[in-house]
């Protein structure tokens, strides 16, 4: 596959959503944006519209972290009469600090995010791929995924489960001989999202070492393993390297490991718990 029609990005309204967006509008997609925020999203669409003028950008403005979210945009496809054959789970933010001084009811939301909307979405949209035989899904991990990340534990096992549903899907759909496929991407930290700032994560030093990316390099690595039918990518120029030597070492070590580059510069802040 190496265009597509219509191509629905959750998140994609900034940072490496965003970037995706640019990728598909420059291959001739329809592009279906969901995000939460009613101005960034008109922002969005102001500016691709922008750099690319024939390309069609629709918008939803949607909460998916709420239960129902995942029905309601599929909904409004099937209303505009458009069938998606790309789908991009990439909407998701993360919660930092020991587990005890984050709010509960903030990682209950971003679960219901990364876990349950990513899921009930590509269940959506994966019968209509499957009846054309035609269809790709990416799904935005996180290099977090392979390891336990002390500081980042929620956000990391929430990712974990993107990450393996991800694989065992695509392993299933190849098994099959369908032509459908799914790609993981599993970024190592991105500077200049908005990410560092949602997950309150100014003073970890996880965003100044040597592993960071930046949001149109993870675009551009995961699009194009995306449209070669890959099941997995650590964007960045050397970073694939990273995922074979992690796997080769003693989990307790990596965990320590993890945990080095998740501690804050300072003390972390304490959050709302409720
Ligand atoms: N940045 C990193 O270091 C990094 C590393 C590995 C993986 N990732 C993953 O990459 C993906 C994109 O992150 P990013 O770095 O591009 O961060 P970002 O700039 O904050 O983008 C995240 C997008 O998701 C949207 N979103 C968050 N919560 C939502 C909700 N409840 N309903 C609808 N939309 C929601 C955000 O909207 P708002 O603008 O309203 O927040 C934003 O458009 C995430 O899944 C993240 O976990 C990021």
């Amino acid at each position: 596959m190496n265009t597509c029609s219509n191509a629905l990005i959750t998140g994609g309204s900034s940072g490496i959503g965003l970037e995706l967006a640019r990728l598909f509008a420059r291959d001739g997609c329809r592009l279906l944006l969901v995000s939460l925020p009613e101005d960034e999203l008109a922002a969005a669409k102001a500016q691709l519209k922008l750099e690319y003028p024939d390309t069609e950008v629709l918008t939803l403005q949607k909460d998916l972290s709420r239960q129902e979210a995942a029905r309601e945009v599929y909904n409004w496809t099937r209303e505009l009469g458009l069938e998606v054959d790309v789908l991009v789970n990439n909407a998701g933010f993360g919660t930092y600090g020991y587990l005890q001084d984050i709010s509960v009811e903030r990682e209950a939301a971003m679960i219901r995010l990364h876990v349950e909307t990513l899921y009930r979405l590509t269940r959506f949209f994966l019968d209509g791929m499957l009846d054309r035989d035609r269809g790709r899904i990416l799904n935005l991990s996180s290099i977090s995924a392979f390891q336990p990340n002390p500081l980042l534990a929620t956000y990391g096992a929430t990712k974990s489960f993107v990450l393996q549903f991800s694989r065992a899907l695509a392993f299933e759909l190849r098994e099959q001989g369908s032509r459908v496929r799914v790609t993981a991407s599993c970024p190592t930290p991105v500077k200049q999202t908005g990410f560092q700032q949602t997950a309150d994560m100014a003073d970890s030093s996880l965003f100044s070492t040597w592993m960071t990316t930046t949001p149109d390099v993870v675009a551009q690595d995961s699009y194009r393993a995306l449209m070669s039918g890959r099941e997995l990518v650590i964007p960045g120029k050397g970073f694939q390297w990273l995922h074979g030597f992690l796997r080769l070492l003693p989990m307790p070590l990596l965990t320590r490991i993890s945990k080095e580059h998740l501690k804050p510069k300072r003390k972390p802040t304490k959050t709302n718990a409720s």
